[in-house]
């Protein structure tokens, strides 16, 4: 199923990536939304192409896209948007950004499309067909200990406004792992635990936009999310905790809040 939305996915993604690997490197027009919250031209044509190639096939379809909020009124099908995960990234020349792309039917995630276009790596999941980077399955790692596990986070753009709990959160996690990243994309963050490059990956304030399409990926390829609670995954929550199935009850413990 959905072999037709993931063809479609994948052209947007890779013509939005196309775009954004025009603009890197170059002086860009930067607009801060927020203290350290920044949009670039890059989101932002790299938005309109995906709107313009979803649209196309899809026209009855709601999305759900990060600078241009929600369009449409279908309450069955919502595609989630990221033209550029990683804008932080993208602005100072630190190649590792993505573009997400995830369709919700009912919802439930059905298909998630993550592109890194500087790699050239297209990370895809459908439901209950398996996780895939470029046409090879993927497996999550099958770390078991925490002093093993090489751990990803990040950092809402809240966090001048109330560092405490996520740093509190940082300081329990680098005794503990291996190691801990920071490497500025949820979406690639994601789609490296799917692949078992790291084990496990945590953070507070995401937006549904930034987890839907990785979450489709992990979770195909064996990985487990929650949010801090230990509820059930969903694009809206506003914590998350994906890791392998060994190490995700030890990260649960480390994080439930009380
Ligand atoms: C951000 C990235 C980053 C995460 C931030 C997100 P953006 O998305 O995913 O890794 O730590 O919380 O907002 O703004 O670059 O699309
Ligand atoms: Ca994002
Ligand atoms: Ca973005």
């Amino acid at each position: 199923m959905w072999k037709i939305e993931e063809q479609v996915a994948r052209r947007a993604s890779k013509e939005a990536g196309a775009i954004l690997i025009r603009l890197f490197g170059r002086t860009h027009r930067i607009v801060k939304k927020g203290d350290i919250d920044l949009v670039t031209e890059a989101d932002i044509s790299a938005e309109e192409k995906i709107l313009e190639i979803l649209r196309g096939s899809f026209p009855k379809d709601t999305i759900l896209s990060e600078e241009k909020g929600m369009e449409g009124t279908s309450p069955n099908r919502t595609w989630l948007v990221d033209p550029l995960d990683g804008t932080t990234n993208f602005a100072h020349g630190f190649p590792f950004f993505a573009v997400s792309i995830a369709l919700e039917v009912a919802g439930k995630g059905v298909l998630g499309v993550v592109f890194n276009p500087y790699t050239k790596e297209y990370f895809q999941a459908i439901d209950g067909e398996g996780a895939f980077l470029n046409g090879t399955p993927l497996r999550v790692s099958r770390i078991h200990d925490m002093g093993d596990a090489l751990l990803a986070t990040g950092f809402p753009y809240t966090i001048r406004q109330d560092p405490g709990p996520i740093v509190d959160d940082l300081k329990k996690m680098v005794v503990i792992a291996q190691g801990v990243r920071r490497p500025g994309s949820a979406a690639i963050d994601l789609c490296y635990l799917a692949a078992g490059i790291v084990d496990g990956f945590w953070e507070r304030g995401l937006k549904p936009w930034d987890t839907a399409a990785g979450a489709v990926i992990v979770k195909e390829a064996g990985g487990i999310i929650t949010d801090f609670e230990g509820r059930p995954y969903s694009p809206y929550a506003d914590s998350i905790i994906a890791a392998n199935p060994f190490i995700h009850p030890s990260m649960l413990t480390v994080l439930r809040p009380g």
